[in-house]
């Protein structure tokens, strides 16, 4: 899986980078991947219409098949996956919008340490093996990390303050 920022990841002015990359401390393993018809950076939203985006699949590795049990109670589940294109080494970055530069975990920007995304996803549908579903935002084929029931108690915590922006 390439890891390596696409010429167009040049740094901003104002973005600071990290001199070296941090140990690699935790095992992770895909579980499937995620199939939108996003095929370029550009293509993908910044972030998912659970109601109104387009239907995407989410393939599981057939092994893992029983771990889907009662998935459907649910209407609404959140997914994690690995941004794969994402550079890791930004420590303050200068998005195009709204312009000023902040630091990476003031942001939901795919570029980070570790380049985990999430999305809460309307759950329209399943087979054995595969969830159709409405609300995400990756490229086509980005790796699958993990499902779970969505929970969006927490979701006013993460309101910005008055005045901070988006
Ligand atoms: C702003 S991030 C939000 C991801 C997730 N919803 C979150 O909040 O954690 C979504 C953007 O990441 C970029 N992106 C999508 N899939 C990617 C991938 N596989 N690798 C790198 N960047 C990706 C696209 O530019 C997309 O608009």
């Amino acid at each position: 899986m390439s890891q390596t920022p696409a010429p167009s990841d040049a740094p901003r002015p104002g973005e600071t980078l990290l001199e070296k990359p941090l140990p690699a401390a935790a095992e992770l393993v895909f579980i499937g991947h995620i199939e939108t018809p996003f095929t370029t950076r550009a293509l993908c939203p910044r972030q998912g219409d659970p109601e109104n985006g387009p239907d995407c699949t989410v393939h599981l590795l057939p092994e893992l098949a029983s771990a889907l049990r009662e998935i459907e109670r649910f209407d609404h589940i959140e997914l994690l996956y690995w941004l794969h294109h994402a550079r890791r080494d930004l420590l303050t970055q200068s998005p195009k919008s709204p312009g000023a530069t902040r630091g990476t975990f003031s942001l939901r920007s795919p570029v980070r340490p570790n380049p985990i995304g999430t999305a809460i996803v309307r759950l329209r549908g399943r087979t054995e093996t595969t969830l159709s579903v409405r609300g995400l935002d990756c490229l086509n084929g980005t790796p699958l990390l993990d499902i779970k029931p969505s929970r969006c108690d927490y979701a006013p915590l993460a309101k910005p303050k008055p005045g901070a922006g988006t």
